[in-house]
């Protein structure tokens, strides 16, 4: 890493120590190095597949098969991969920083995965069933919800007999789970150093987290290759991947420990 590169970081990392609380926001692309798609990128799945036949009520109640179907992929693939160096650094902030809030826009359980405890997961978690009418959450481990989709089941919700159970995941018109969001705009605004990580920054009401930590005065960094609707209002980008630069900034911070 150059020295110009290294300063940055050594600065970003004073500014972490002296943090009375810091959130980050993640988003697909810090878990592209684990090798899930992102979405918006020129490889990712929404220039494969259309989101409005697949990640929508009213396609799950049209073609709950076929919703079932990529979901059922999406689910065998991250059943195959594991979290990268960008996952772990995340987990080990927490216990550097005074006051550290992960939320994540990612339903791939990857963040658990790697040891974050407190995850706030703003779209959900992939891993979990919920019935699409009386709304029941089950456990990825719940034995009464274990279904082999490749039979061509469809499963249904044990509690309300009735309902067809879905992923517990936040599709396009739903709204974000109601503690999820609450959580997440204290800890935005309580903040006075916002990082936001591998996401495109476009997708509301997740997209405004960061300009409320700035609004309230904190000092907002994005990490991503790419530069994003967000990158002009940040006071400090790197424009690296979250699973070099994330592992770098904790083993600074633990240097100075
Ligand atoms: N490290 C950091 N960022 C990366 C990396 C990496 N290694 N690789 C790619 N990125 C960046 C890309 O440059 C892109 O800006 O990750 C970002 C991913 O953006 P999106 O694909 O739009 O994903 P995201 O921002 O998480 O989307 C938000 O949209 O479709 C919905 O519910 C879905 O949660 C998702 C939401």
């Amino acid at each position: 890493m150059e020295d110009q590169a290294s300063e940055t970081c050594k600065a970003l990392v004073e500014r972490l120590r002296r943090a009375s609380s810091v959130c980050a926001l993640t988003g697909a692309g810090v878990s592209k190095e684990s090798g899930v798609p992102t979405f918006r990128e020129a490889d990712g799945l929404w220039n494969r597949f259309r989101p409005e036949e697949l990640a929508n009520v009213e396609a799950f109640i049209r073609n709950p098969t076929l919703v079932w179907e990529w979901y059922s992929w999406r689910r065998e693939l991250m059943s195959r991969v594991q979290p990268n160096a960008g996952h772990y650094a995340l987990a080990e902030l927490s216990s550097l920083l005074k006051s550290f809030t992960l939320i994540t826009q990612n339903v791939d359980n990857l963040h658990r995965q790697a040891g974050s405890k407190d995850v706030i997961e703003l779209h959900g978690n992939i891993q979990r069933n919920k019935c699409q009418e009386c709304k029941t959450v089950y456990l990825p481990d719940d034995s009464r919800t274990r279904f082999e989709f490749r039979k061509g089941q469809l499963p249904h919700c044990p509690e309300c007999n009735t309902g067809l159970l879905r992923p517990d995941v936040v599709w396009f018109g739903e709204m974000l789970p109601e503690d999820a969001i609450t959580q997440s705009w204290e800890a935005a605004e309580r903040c006075d150093l916002f990082l936001s990580i591998g996401t495109s920054a476009v997708v509301y009401p997740a997209a405004a987290l960061p300009q409320v930590a700035q609004a309230s005065g904190a000092f907002l960094v994005e990490i991503n290759p790419q530069v994003t609707e967000l990158s002009g209002k940040a006071d400090l980008s790197f424009r690296e991947p979250s699973g070099e630069i994330l592992p770098t900034l904790v083993n600074l911070l633990k240097e100075q420990a």
